[in-house]
């Protein structure tokens, strides 16, 4: 998916913009959120979901493998005036790990993104600190229709199997609701899918 090419218009499309303030909603409320925190979003894109929590956590990494999506996020920051919010280029498949640690990760329609989900949950699990969160908002398992064809990602999750790769992981404590459900048109026509948000801790 070229995400460097849908960047400039990203923040103009209200399902985006509606999706992150409905998932920030459902995080604030899972999740014992501390200004003393550092957090890291992953797959952040614009900074749509970490704009609407910066106010309830201290400093803020935002990562994202698309360049096209960090220069428009780091417009964005300047504008703003904020200073405890830096962007970041990584792939935790591909880049080598930040020594950081973190009270928190979350991330919000980037997991379906990467074929290796297992590896991605353990990068997680070693860029936490222990008793650190875990935060993920993405697709219920759907047909395949919300992407089209050509895709080769993840047709969302199932919440069962994703929790067991999280024990796996090493983490515990997961918990899964429904925090939004998003409507798209197909070429099957208007559809809806839900979103969970798992909630999880480093053991
Ligand atoms: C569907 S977008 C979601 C962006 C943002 N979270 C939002 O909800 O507006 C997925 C994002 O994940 C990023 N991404 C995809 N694969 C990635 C990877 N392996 N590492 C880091 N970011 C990745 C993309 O560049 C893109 O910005």
């Amino acid at each position: 998916m070229d995400f460097d090419a849908k960047a400039k218009t990203w923040d103009s499309d209200p399902v985006k913009r509606e999706r992150a303030l409905a998932v920030a909603a459902a995080i604030r409320q899972r999740v014992p959120l501390s200004r003393d925190w550092h957090a890291l979003e992953y797959g952040c894109g614009t900074g749509l979901l970490s704009f609407a929590l910066h106010v309830d956590l201290g400093e803020l990494t935002l990562a994202d493998s698309s360049p096209g999506m960090l220069a428009v996020l780091a417009e964005k920051i300047t504008a703003a005036g904020l200073t405890h919010l830096r962007p970041l280029a990584l792939d935790l498949l591909a880049d080598p790990q930040p020594a950081e640690r973190y009270d928190l990760i979350y991330t919000l329609m980037t997991v379906h993104h990467v074929a290796d989900v297992g590896r991605l949950l353990r990068a997680f699990r070693d860029l936490l600190q222990p008793g650190g969160w875990l935060a993920i908002a993405d697709l219920d398992q759907e047909d395949g229709s919300f992407h089209g064809p050509g895709f080769t990602g993840h047709n969302g999750f199932d919440r069962e199997v994703l929790r067991a790769q999280l024990a796996d992981a090493g983490f515990g404590g997961v918990d899964f609701s429904t925090c939004h459900v998003m409507k798209k048109a197909t070429d099957r026509g208007m559809r809806e899918y839900p979103l969970f948000l798992a909630v999880a801790v480093r053991t």
